[in-house]
Parts: C-alpha cells; structure tokens; sequence
C-alpha cells in the first residue's frame, strides 16, 4: 500500500483530505500536523485510529526527514499554513515562517528522500484583486494584496523554481474560498453561521459587495486527489465552482439558512447585520479560469452554494460542541482584538 504524507490534516481543508484518502482504502496516511490554534484533531475522530499522526512543524527539518525516512511516502499534499488573511494583517511573521519557511524545508526534504508527486495547495488570493480585470487564468501574473496571499505566491514561486532547478515532481493546485462543516468560526461563513445562532452582530466589511466565488470543499478535496492521481508533475491548476457571490449576499444567505432551521424570524437574524470599516488591502474580487481542470482531469463541482450552504448551517447547528471548543480561550482575544478595530497593533 502506498503512503501519502498530509501536512496540516487538522485543519479545514486537510481534515476532509484526510477523511477522503482513508474512505479511498488504497492509501496509509501519515498526517503531520503543528495543532495551531486552527488544527484540531477532533476534526477527525470518526476516523480512529485510520491514520498515523505525528505532531510537529513543517519547519522542522530533522522533524520531517525523520518522518520522510521511516515512510518514504509515495506523495505529500501540503495543507500545512497559516491561512487567515485577517490575523496576517495584525502580524505576518507566522505566515512567512510557515507558509514560506516551512515549505522550503520540504522541498529540502524531498531533494533528500524523493517522493512520486509533491502537491503544494494554494489560493486564488496569489492573482490578486481581479476587480475590472479577466477571471485568472493559471499563467495569470501573481499581484497578491495582502500578507497572506503573499505568503502563498511567494510559496508558488518556490515551487515553480524547485520544479525547474531540481526537476521535483511538484503540482499546485489554486482553489477558491472554500466553506463546510469544520471551518473555523472566523472565517466569514461560519462565524455568520455562529453569530446568527446567538443573536450576535454578523459584521460586514466596508459595502459587503467583495466578491468571491465559493466552493464547497469536499468538490476542492476531489479535484485535490485528481490531480495527486492525474496531473502531470510541473502541472498547475484553478480549482473553482464558478459561480461569484457578493459577500453581503452570502451574509443573507446565512441569514435565511439559520432563520429556516431555527424557526427564528429572518428580519430579526438580518437586523443583526452590520457594516464595519473595511480591513486594509481588501481585495474586492476573486475570480478564475477553471477549465483546464474540468477538461483535462474530468473534475466538475458537485455540490451548488445555496444547498451546500444549507447542509454547512445543518452541520454548525448540530455541532454546538464543536463550536463552543474551537471558539473559546485563545481566538476569543483574536476575535476582540480584530472586531474591537485595532488594526494595525502588533499582536
Ligand atoms: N480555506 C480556504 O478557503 C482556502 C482556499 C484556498 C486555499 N487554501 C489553502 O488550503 C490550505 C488549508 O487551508 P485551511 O483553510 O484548511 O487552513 P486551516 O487554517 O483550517 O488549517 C491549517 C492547518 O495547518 C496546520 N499548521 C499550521 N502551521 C503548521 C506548521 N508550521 N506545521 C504543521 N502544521 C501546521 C494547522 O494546525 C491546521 O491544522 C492552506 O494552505 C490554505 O492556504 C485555503
């Protein structure tokens, strides 16, 4: 049986990678996670016991050869960031040690140990605010606009240039926004979802008309595995549903999906809206060209916003537990250092 090393398979997006490759049976996971504030292994407790997991840093470097020599994995899908565009504006030293850093160690590492397909996971953030330009196409120019999304272009780079110098048989893949169950609640989606169940203020940046194209991350973990699977080492490719949604209408969105399973009344959950100043560098528009996807690796989303968005309500509303654990001690100070409107102070 082959293995595949996930870095960062607590977290959102790697947690249901995770569950995908285990439910697959062809694959022994190994799943190298740092337990930041964001990764959580409970996101994966159905499964137990179905993978290896090591706790660690992907900037580790004695760490991961340790891990590449005992494994010598078929592949490595790495997940493993920093990835809230909001806390890389109050202090970006995290996402440049990991998103950068810890990258640069693993392709290090697999100069070393050798693997079969080395898949680094990106953002449609690297092409930058497409506001008045073209959906980005994958030869696209990298303009990213906030700390983040430069952490992520700069990664991009480093791969690009370990593909060419060292011949790694390297495949990104650069997906919209992603929303489900297990998101953490500081991501717009369900901490509108958290917010809107306890009668909290749902707060909207600037005019709430940024838009995003969403994607319903169980369709990005497929693509993800069809390219592990299909692409060609030195391939890239967008992953997106296609579809743009005004923030303020996702909000509302929201709104109807919390106000229908909760029998609250709608204009008493929208009452609850609230513009706020706009974070700083806020890009207004994402957008991509996802056809080479779709045509070269047959991939196609399965699921559309508005009943993945009611399935994703379904799941915040009964997973209370869930909610309250992940949102208590350390990201409460967050969530009140960044809706108290300090930008700007080092954190
Ligand atoms: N969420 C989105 O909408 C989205 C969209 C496009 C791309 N991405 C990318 O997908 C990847 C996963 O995103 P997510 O939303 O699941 O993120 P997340 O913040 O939910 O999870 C990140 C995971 O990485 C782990 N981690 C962080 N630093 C680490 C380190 N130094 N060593 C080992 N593990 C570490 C965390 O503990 C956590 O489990 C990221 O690379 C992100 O840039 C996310």
């Amino acid at each position: 049986m082959e293995s595949i090393l996930v870095t960062g398979g607590c977290g959102f997006i790697g947690s249901h990678f995770v569950r995908l490759l285990c439910a697959e049976e062809k694959f022994r996971v190994i799943n190298l996670d740092k337990l930041t504030y964001a990764g959580n292994l409970e996101n994966l407790s159905d499964l137990a016991g179905g993978f290896r997991f090591v706790r660690g840093d992907i900037a580790d470097r004695d760490l991961v050869d340790r891990v590449l020599k005992e494994e010598r994995p078929w592949a490595i899908v790495n997940f493993a960031a920093e990835s809230h565009v909001d806390r890389s504006i109050l202090d970006a030293s995290l996402f440049l040690q990991t998103n950068i850093g810890g990258l640069h160690v693993l392709l290090e590492a697999i100069r070393a140990v050798p693997v079969k397909r080395f898949l680094h996971v990106s953002t449609d953030e690297v092409y930058g605010d497409r506001e008045g330009r073209d959906a980005a196409a994958e030869e696209s120019a990298l303009r990213p606009g906030s700390p983040y999304a430069a952490s992520k272009a700069s990664a991009d780079l480093l791969c690009l240039a370990y593909r060419r110098t060292y011949d790694l048989p390297i495949i990104i893949t650069r997906s919209s926004n992603n929303y489900g169950p297990f998101q953490f609640p500081e991501k717009l989606i369900p901490l509108c979802i958290r917010n809107a169940v306890a009668g909290l203020k749902l707060p909207v940046y600037a005019d709430g008309r940024q838009s995003r194209d969403w994607l319903h991350v169980e369709d990005n973990c497929r693509a993800i595995l069809a390219a592990l699977n299909k692409a060609r080492p030195g391939s890239l490719y967008n992953i997106g549903a296609g579809g743009e949604w005004k923030n303020l209408d996702v909000v509302r969105a929201v709104c109807r999906a919390v106000a229908a399973q909760t029998g609250q009344h709608l204009e008493q959950v929208e009452s609850n809206i609230e513009f706020v100043a706009d974070r700083p560098g806020h890009d207004r528009r994402y957008a991509l060209k996802t056809e080479n996807i779709r045509r070269e690796l047959g991939w196609y989303p399965r699921t559309g916003f508005e009943s993945g968005l009611e399935q994703t309500v379904r799941w915040y509303l009964s997973h209370p537990d869930w909610v309250a654990r992940v949102t208590s001690g350390e990201y409460q100070q967050y969530y009140d250092a960044v809706y108290a409107r300090q930008w700007g102070k080092p954190s």
